[in-house]
């Protein structure tokens, strides 16, 4: 038995797809647990890029099973672009199961996420509009449409007829939007299920038969702790949970399956999206992070909101989802700093606390209290081993393990899958 999870530490985008494919290359099953096609990972193979929205980023080892696990949000008409374009650059999709669990994004689920943005106006939440939030409100509103109602063409047309005139009255009545043609979503809908049908599978007796035969099962998580729907900066954050827990939920794997827990963590902060960021640099050296780290949404292309590294943020995912292993990324992007300041704490009315205040209007009056640290010049991207970092860099990433108390097991300096450097080895 061995259960490894990945999952991001601080706002998502910190390099979870380069870590799942590092690790990917050595296990028998890769599953999406949570989210949908908000994530955007990217894995870089001898310079190549790929962006992978809803496929997991273990997808390149064609010997890994490539699971959709039953928590996921599926948009079946990404998911098809998706492999279309894989398999025209030569990578093989045929490995991909989808679990009969999982809930569809359905077109009005994209339109309201749209016309809610809209409506709220500058308290918008900054969503991928990718239809996530309604997709999880309909999941747990009970009248979502799941992947195993397209195995009966005609449960999947009655659902379908019912619900579309609940959300037909709810985008025009509300939102004043275009309602949609129950006959015309179906027909989309009978286009793509050949395709679809073979895919579906019991993900949840897939990933147990894997477990219990010795194989390697690696969970992918999307987004990360400070947009999880209990402990991120409510209410800007994702409908989901991106943690070890969710596994549990989207995947249906007990705790104690889960073996090694690697938390990804970036050098330095960035956000997509609004909400609340107490170490956010809007001015040159934010500019600086965002030219060098090439700080832009895979999924939107949105420019990222950049900052300082934030070690509150990171201890708390360290805590919520019990990491075993630090993975630490970008660390290359720093060089040249002169003085890099780490956030451990934030001042809020004169007291100074190191937890993360559940209310985000003390968040928004937060006053980040740093410790300073030098910083390096040298390139290190070619570096492989922590010795022979600058010593500033190695005091740097310790202060790090220290003040979260949590191992490090991975600092990457480069987005290419060999630029690491391995301090424990991954699969053990
Ligand atoms: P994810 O959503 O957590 O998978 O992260 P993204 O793929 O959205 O964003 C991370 C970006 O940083 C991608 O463009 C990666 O190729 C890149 N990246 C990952 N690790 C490193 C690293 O160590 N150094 C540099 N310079 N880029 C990295
Ligand atoms: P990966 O997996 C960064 C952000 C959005 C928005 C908020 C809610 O690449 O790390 P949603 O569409 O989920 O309802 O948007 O969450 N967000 C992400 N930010 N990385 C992601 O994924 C994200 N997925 C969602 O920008 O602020
Ligand atoms: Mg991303």
């Amino acid at each position: 038995m061995a259960g490894y999870v990945v999952v991001g530490s601080q706002w998502g985008d910190e390099g979870k797809g380069k870590v799942v494919d590092l690790l990917g290359r050595h296990v028998n099953m890769v599953v999406r647990f949570q989210g949908g096609n908000n994530a955007g990972h990217t894995v870089v193979v001898n310079g190549k890029k790929t962006i992978l929205h809803l496929l997991p980023s273990g997808i390149l080892n064609h010997d890994a099973l490539c699971v959709i696990g039953p928590g996921v949000v599926v948009n079946l008409f990404v998911l098809l672009q998706e492999i279309d374009t894989l398999e025209a650059q030569g990578s093989p999709c045929d490995h991909v199961r989808l679990s009969d669990r999982a809930h569809l994004i359905m077109p009005w689920h994209l339109r309201i996420d749209e016309l809610m943005e809209k409506r709220a106006g500058k308290n918008k939440l900054g969503t991928t509009k990718n239809g996530i939030g309604p997709t999880y409100a309909d999941k747990y509103n009970r009248i979502g449409l799941r992947v195993c109602d397209l195995k009966d063409w005609d449960v999947f047309s009655e659902k379908v007829r019912n619900v579309v005139s609940l959300k037909n009255e709810e985008i025009v009545k509300i939102y004043g939007g275009e309602p949609f043609d129950p006959e015309e979503v179906l027909a989309q809908f009978a286009a793509i299920r050949p395709r679809i049908l073979p895919m579906i599978c019991d993900a949840v007796d897939k990933i147990h038969k894997a477990l219990d035969g010795g194989q390697i099962v690696l969970f992918e998580g999307a987004q990360a702790n400070m947009l999880d729907i209990n402990y991120g900066t409510y209410p800007y954050v994702t409908s989901s949970s991106p943690t070890s827990a969710g596994v549990c939920e989207g995947a249906g794997v007990a705790p104690q399956k889960l073996d090694r827990i690697i938390g990804v963590v970036k050098a330095y902060s960035t956000r997509v999206g609004e909400g609340p960021f107490v170490t956010e640099q809007l001015n040159d050296i934010g500019d600086k992070m965002r030219e060098i780290g090439g700080e832009y949404g895979a999924t939107t292309g949105r420019p990222r909101r950049c900052g300082w590294l934030d070690l509150p943020v990171v201890r708390q995912a360290v805590r919520i989802n019990g990491l075993t292993d630090l993975a630490v990324t970008k660390v290359d992007v720093l060089s040249g700093f002169e003085t890099l300041p780490v956030c451990i704490g934030y001042e809020i009315n004169g007291k100074v606390y190191d937890t993360i205040p559940a209310s985000i209007h003390d968040l928004e009056i937060a006053k980040p209290v740093y410790k300073e640290f030098p910083g390096w010049s040298e390139d290190i991207s070619k570096i492989r081993s922590f010795e022979e970092l600058p010593v500033n860099c190695q005091n740097y990433l310790n202060f790090i393990s220290e003040y979260c108390g949590c191992r490090m097991c991975l600092v990457s300096v480069g987005p290419d899958r060999e630029e690491n450097i391995i301090l424990k080895e991954l699969i053990a």
